[in-house]
């Protein structure tokens, strides 16, 4: 099936979405599935080329017009292990006193034009969901880039985008003690 992914120009995007019945309903899980084989296309080249495509590594269900409490993470860390979720109903139960940006700058789906600077992120933070993947109740202890993924997604589900996190008077300014990744 082919989703459609919905822009920020869009005002639908600043909706909060609400939470997800559990156990999951069968369209909620095969929505999950679609956007995930999405992110996992999206990072094939030549697919994502023929389609018009970006790559993504996360998507969010309100991202393709459901607001529900739900997003997908898919990407390949530092030493090259696949790192994939399909979280329900997220908590961020915890987070470090440390912060952390991209120093690059983060990007998204919904998001075609540039917003350069630094979207201060929390280092570490601890994550209670309902992982459809892994078919349970999982607690995420997540660093560095890993947490910044998990933090975009999460946001997109309060309707924020990662530009409300940037400094608008000092765009490219780092914080006291925070790390550029
Ligand atoms: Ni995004």
């Amino acid at each position: 099936m082919k989703l459609k992914i919905i822009k920020d120009s869009n005002p639908i995007m600043r909706q909060v979405s609400s939470n997800v019945d559990l156990p999951l309903s069968k369209e909620d899980k095969q929505l999950l599935d679609d956007m995930l084989e999405y992110l996992k296309l999206s990072q094939d080249d030549e697919y994502a080329e023929k389609h018009n495509i970006k790559a993504g590594v996360g998507l969010a269900a309100i991202q393709v017009g459901v607001l529900k409490r739900m997003f997908v993470v898919y990407y390949h860390d530092e030493e090259g292990k696949e790192v994939a979720y399909q979280i329900v109903n997220p908590k961020i139960i915890e987070t470090s006193v440390k912060k952390c940006a991209l120093s690059n700058g983060e990007g998204c789906l919904s998001v075609d034009n540039p917003h350069e600077g630094l979207t201060h992120r929390y280092f570490k933070i601890n994550m209670e969901a309902y992982d459809a993947l892994q078919v349970k109740k999982v607690h995420i202890i997540a660093r560095g880039y890993d947490a910044v993924v998990l933090q975009h997604e999460y946001d997109h589900l309060d309707g924020k985008f990662f530009y409300d996190r940037i400094d608008k008077n000092n765009p490219t300014k780092q914080l006291d003690g925070e790390i550029l990744l």
